[in-house]
């Protein structure tokens, strides 16, 4: 992906153009209960506007106060029941959407993928197929996916608009999404609770492509990472030094689990969760000091000297 379309991605998202079940579900039912609170509230409107210039003040007018009424059955009656019957309409459609949605029927025979939220960035698992990505949702169009959220660390929110509704991703707790989309595309999203200092650069992608495509990326992901002979040096640096404390390469020592897998690191647009385009400029700015792209990056500067940092970033730059 260039940058252009990374650009382009990257603007839009908006709850307004659903491209999946079940978020034109929930647009519906958002117009459903947009439309009952409008009508409500031009009635409300519509009465003090006219109550306001009908009944003011003019010239001439003696002050004494109108009639009062007291204690009218209807009036108490009317004013009670129509708001509760208002209320409990809009009680059953939304229960009977929340049960529709979290149904557990919804989420069978589904591709099952772990999502762990971690500061600052997301860990997509695809138990099944066997590897760990990052930051970037790989799915098929058109098939139902089925999400089980978690959290290393604290309390982050997994929302892609045009996909489906928000759901938290819990300490010590599961969480269950899913949704299907309608057509391919690049969807952006974002981190949607506050989770610290680089909350607002936890971006979400979500790529949605053709099934072939999609079995292709799997077959991909499935491999180890390539060793170019010209790369030896930069991967014998990421070896020795505390990047495998952090870091997988699948097919190498590195077998960290703290931060992003980077077996097949290239495949990915972006770096940093989104934060910056992934190529060798910046792979080489990140690991001098990821504080230059994120600050509170819980990724320490390496303290390599110039030399071997370019050799790393060349390394990480040949994991395709
Ligand atoms: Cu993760 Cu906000």
């Amino acid at each position: 992906m260039n940058d252009a379309s990374v650009a382009r991605a990257l603007s839009s998202t908006t709850l307004f153009q659903p491209s999946a079940a079940p978020a034109d579900a929930i647009l519906d039912y958002g117009y459903f209960v947009i439309a009952i609170v409008a009508v409500i509230g031009l009635l409300v409107g519509g009465l003090i506007l006219f109550t306001v210039i009908r009944f003011r003040h003019r010239p001439g007018d003696d002050l004494r106060e109108p009639p009062q009424v007291y204690g009218s059955n209807q009036l108490e009656l009317a004013w009670t029941l129509v708001p509760v019957l208002i209320i409990v309409i809009l009680g059953l459609v939304t229960a009977r959407n929340i049960w529709d949605l979290q149904a557990p029927a919804q989420r069978e025979g589904a591709l099952r993928i772990a999502v762990t939220g971690h500061q600052w960035w997301w860990e997509f698992e695809y138990p099944a197929e066997g590897f760990v990505t990052a930051n970037e949702l790989h799915v098929p169009v058109g098939t139902r996916v089925a999400l089980d959220l978690g959290s290393a660390d604290v309390i982050h929110s997994f929302w892609i608009p045009e996909l489906a509704g928000k759901m938290d991703l819990v300490p010590g707790r599961h969480n269950e999404m899913w949704f299907e989309a309608a057509r391919p595309g690049v969807f952006v999203g974002q981190c949607a609770e506050y989770c610290g200092t680089q909350h607002a650069h936890m971006l979400l992608r979500v790529i949605v492509e053709t099934p072939e495509d999609f079995a292709a990326w799997v077959a991909h992901q499935q491999r180890e990472a390539l060793v170019l002979a010209a790369h030896v040096e930069g991967r014998q640096i990421f070896e020795s030094t505390a990047c495998v404390n952090c870091h997988t390469i699948r097919g190498t020592g590195a077998e960290g689990r703290f931060g992003p897998d980077l077996t097949h690191l290239m495949s990915r647009a972006t770096i940093a969760s989104g934060a910056a385009t992934n190529d060798l400029d910046h792979l080489v700015d990140w690991i001098t000091s990821p504080d230059h792209i994120k600050p509170g990056a819980l990724m320490p500067a390496m303290k390599l000297d110039e030399q071997r940092i370019h050799l790393v970033a060349e390394y990480l730059h040949s994991l395709r």
